[in-house]
């Protein structure tokens, strides 16, 4: 019985090792893809009051057109009415290319408009909150990433800057190139609470958090950074964190850049993947 048992066993553990694993690797997708819409859902009801305003600026506009004879003043009120309605499909192109799933789909992008689509979603919520943006664009770099994982990465990011923020404060990004090492990198600087030197250590690990439930049960789920530190690893990317009490934090996300994508190829094709030794931990912490 015993020595049926142990064949038995011998036979089917490697397949149940094989299943478990694929499992764990859908589950890890999944949490993945829960965690990116929880950070778009901080986002929502911002979004949806942008909205409101874009529908009320056509709205008046159309109305406005139409009590209009002359024909410039119609003009005018069809300009307006257009480029509300652009700004209105830039946010959902915006929330679609982030909300696209995350399979690993790797291809040549530029790094700045990755940003800049980021950015348009979280524009309202930063003037809600009286938070002022300053980004300084000063290199157009390419690298071979997932796009949506990137986007997740910059949103966590962001989020977690702005919640940290009294009014008033800014956040400054910047996008640039070492062109000797051909590494990109981009800086989200706070001038929020800071981290103090015993939270710091733990920031990258899953489920850490020191956000407390609100009244609706809502705090954090701790995975936003860590989730962050896996996508860096993945695409032999590093990220820094250096912290102030009382100054503000500032995340550095460095990737090996690629080349441009030709026009008509697909860019995948032409991802110059530039690769550098693989950093022993993609995460660095510093307390200043
Ligand atoms: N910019 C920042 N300023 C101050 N503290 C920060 C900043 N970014 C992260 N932290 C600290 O790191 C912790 C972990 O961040 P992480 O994004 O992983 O989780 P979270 O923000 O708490 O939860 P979630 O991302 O699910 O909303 C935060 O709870 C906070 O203490
Ligand atoms: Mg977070």
């Amino acid at each position: 019985m015993s020595t049926h048992q142990d064949l038995d066993s011998s036979n089917t553990e490697p397949l149940q090792l094989e299943q478990l694993q694929l499992r764990l690797e859908e589950l890890q997708e999944q949490l993945l893809q829960s965690q990116k819409m929880g950070s778009l859902g901080e986002l929502s009801s911002s979004i949806a009051h942008e909205f409101n305003n874009i529908l009320t600026t056509i709205i008046n506009y159309a109305k406005l057109g139409l009590r209009q004879k002359d024909a410039d003043a119609r003009t005018k009120a069809f300009d307006k009415i257009l480029s509300a309605s652009q700004r209105a499909a830039k946010i959902t192109t915006g929330m679609l290319s982030y909300a696209r799933s995350s399979s690993d789909r790797r291809e040549s992008h530029n790094l700045a408009s990755l940003l800049n689509d980021v950015l348009i979603l979280v524009e309202k919520d930063f003037k809600v909150h009286r938070i002022g943006l300053d980004v300084n664009i000063s290199a157009d770099p390419y690298a071979s990433v997932n796009a949506g994982q990137i986007q997740q990465v910059l949103l966590n990011l962001i989020v977690n800057a702005r919640q940290a923020m009294e009014p008033g404060r800014t956040l400054t990004i910047t996008v640039s190139e070492n062109k000797d090492d051909k590494m990109a990198e981009i800086c989200i600087k706070d001038q929020g609470t800071g981290i103090p030197a015993d939270v710091l250590p733990h920031i990258f690990e899953k489920f850490f958090t020191t956000k407390k439930a609100d009244k609706n049960g809502q705090g954090g789920t701790g995975l936003g950074l860590s989730m962050c530190k896996d996508v860096m690893e993945s695409h032999n990317g590093r990220i820094r964190v250096e912290s102030a009490v009382g100054h503000g934090t500032k995340f550095t996300l460095r990737f090996p850049c690629s080349s441009q994508p030709a026009f008509g190829l697909k860019s995948s094709e032409n991802a110059n993947h530039n690769p550098q030794p693989e950093p022993s931990s993609a995460t660095e912490t510093s307390f200043v």
